[in-house]
C-alpha cells in the first residue's frame, strides 16, 4: 500500500507553498481540489469553496498507483496516514486572510478553528501519525525541511501538543476573537 503523506491546516498557513517547493524537489504532490475535480468528487460548491465526497475521493485516490504520495489542502487527512499540520500565530492568520479580501465572517470562522486546534484534533482521528509546525516565524524553505525529514522518518520533534495559541497569546487573544 502506498504511503501518502498529508501537508494539512487552516486556510491560508502555507499549505500550497510547502507543497510546491516538495514538487520542484520531485515529491508526487497532489492539491486536494484538483484531485476531487479530475477524480469527480465534488458534490457542491458552497461560498467559492468545494463541497468534497471525502470517502469516494478516499476510494479513488488510494487506487491511483505510486509509492510515496504528497497531498495538500485542508481535507488532505482525510487521506492520509501521516499528517503534517501547519500551524500559524491566529494574529498573524488573521491578517494574511483578511489581505485576501475575504469576508469579515469567513476569516473570523477560520481564525477561530486555528485558535482552537481544529485540524489539528481531525487529523488526531483520521491519521496514525501526526506533526505539527508552528511555521510562524519560520520561512517556508525551513518548514519544507522539517517536512522532508518527516517524509524520510529521521524527524524526532514536532509532535501534536507543542503549539498551544491559547496561552502563548495570553491577553492578546482579545485581539484575535475582535475585528
Ligand atoms: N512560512 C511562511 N512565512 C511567511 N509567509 C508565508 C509562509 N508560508 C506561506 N506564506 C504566505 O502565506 C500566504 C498563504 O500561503 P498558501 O497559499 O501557501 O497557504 P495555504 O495553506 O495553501 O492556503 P489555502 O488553504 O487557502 O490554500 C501566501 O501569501 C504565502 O506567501
Ligand atoms: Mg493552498
Amino acid at each position: 500500500m502506498k504511503k501518502v503523506i498529508a501537508i494539512t491546516g487552516t486556510p491560508g498557513v502555507g499549505k500550497t507553498s510547502v507543497a510546491e517547493k516538495l514538487k520542484d524537489l520531485g515529491y508526487e504532490v497532489y492539491a486536494v481540489n484538483e484531485l476531487a475535480e479530475k477524480l469527480d468528487c465534488i458534490i457542491d460548491y458552497e461560498d467559492d469553496c468545494a463541497v468534497v465526497d471525502v470517502e469516494k475521493l478516499k476510494k479513488r485516490f488510494l487506487s491511483i498507483p505510486g509509492e510515496l504520495v504528497v497531498v495538500e489542502g485542508h481535507l488532505s487527512h482525510h487521506l492520509a496516514d501521516t499528517a503534517v499540520v501547519l500551524r500559524c500565530n491566529p494574529l498573524v492568520l488573521k491578517e494574511r486572510l483578511l489581505s485576501r479580501g475575504w469576508s469579515e465572517d469567513k476569516v473570523m470562522e477560520n481564525v477561530e478553528a486555528e485558535l482552537i486546534d481544529e485540524i489539528l484534533v481531525e487529523s488526531l482521528e483520521t491519521c496514525r501519525e501526526v506533526y505539527e509546525i508552528d511555521t510562524t516565524e519560520m520561512s517556508v524553505d525551513e518548514v519544507v525541511e522539517v517536512v522532508k525529514s518527516i517524509i524520510s522518518g529521521t524527524c524526532k520533534n514536532y509532535r501534536p501538543g507543542s503549539v498551544d495559541w491559547i496561552s502563548e497569546l495570553g491577553e492578546r487573544i482579545d485581539e484575535v476573537i475582535r475585528l
